[in-house]
């Protein structure tokens, strides 16, 4: 591993506090970049402070809150060099007839709007400076259907064509924009099923299509690879992270 991929550069990571986005900001740490950890979890956020050796600062907060993107810009400062928007719910598994407004505004605020509002406000920076690398977390079920309820699903798709409308109009101002899509990983994520149907459809596939349980340092690895100049010609790409199921 180049121990000096992030020297001298800051990342926002969003969901910092735990599985994937917690294992990215250990490795951007590791690499010798600073990194802006935002979580909404506070003992969470502790623990990073606590068991990572390196430059961190948290900003405790739920990112679709408009509040907590203005401090995270904030707690980040003049130069953003790269954003990982890794913060996430799940839906229950909920199907579209099951559905209640609570879930559904929920799910595509943690895992879209959040998104959006971050982006948005790191851009005029990434721009006056003329780079910057911003990664999207996606899922397999932003790939397809059968990996999750109806919100969870649809935040999912949207998430590609976020990342995709960013890129296409950031790129030339060298900017870029990428997501990945994992497959299921071991983390803390909570993923009961609330719905009797869903199960009976879903259960069966996850028995048999889901490749396996990824790590999330696996993720973490794409992830920072994105985000690093390794990456440097790589933008509106959605890179599965899957142990193959995205060719299922
Ligand atoms: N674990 C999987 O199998 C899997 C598969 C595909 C995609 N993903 C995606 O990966 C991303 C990370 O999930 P994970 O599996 O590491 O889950 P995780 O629950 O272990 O970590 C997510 C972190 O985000 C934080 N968070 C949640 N809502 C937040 C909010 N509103 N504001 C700030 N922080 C918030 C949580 O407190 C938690 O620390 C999510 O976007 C998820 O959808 C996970």
């Amino acid at each position: 591993m180049d121990s000096s991929h992030f020297a001298g550069k800051t990342v926002i990571v969003t969901g910092a506090g735990s599985g994937i986005g917690r294992a990215t900001a250990e490795r951007i740490v590791a690499e010798g970049g600073r990194v802006v950890a935002s979580d909404v979890v506070e003992s969470r956020l502790a623990a990073l402070v606590d068991e990572l050796e390196g430059d961190v600062v948290t900003v405790l907060g739920d990112i679709s809150d408009e509040a907590a993107v203005v401090r995270v810009i904030e707690a980040a400062g003049e130069q953003i060099d790269g954003l990982a928007n890794v913060a996430g719910i799940m839906d229950g598994f909920l199907p579209t007839a099951e559905l209640d407004d609570e879930t559904w505004n929920h799910v595509l605020a943690v895992n879209l709007t959040a998104m959006m509002r971050l982006t948005r406000a790191v851009l005029p920076k990434m721009i006056a400076a003329g780079k910057g690398s911003i990664v999207n977390v996606s899922s397999e079920a932003g790939l397809r259907a059968s990996a999750a309820g109806t919100a969870y699903t649809t935040s999912k798709h949207a998430v590609n064509g976020f990342t995709l409308s960013t890129a296409f109009f950031y790129t030339p101002k060298g900017i870029r924009c990428n997501a990945v899509a994992p497959g299921a990983v071991a983390t803390n994520i909570e993923a009961p099923f609330k719905s009797e149907w869903a199960q009976q459809r879903l259960g069966p596939l996850m028995q048999t299509n889901v490749p396996g349980v990824a790590e999330a340092a696996q993720l973490a690895a794409a992830i920072t690879w994105l985000l690093s100049d390794d990456s440097a010609n790589v933008s509106g790409a959605i890179l599965p992270d899957d142990g193959g199921w995205a060719a299922y």
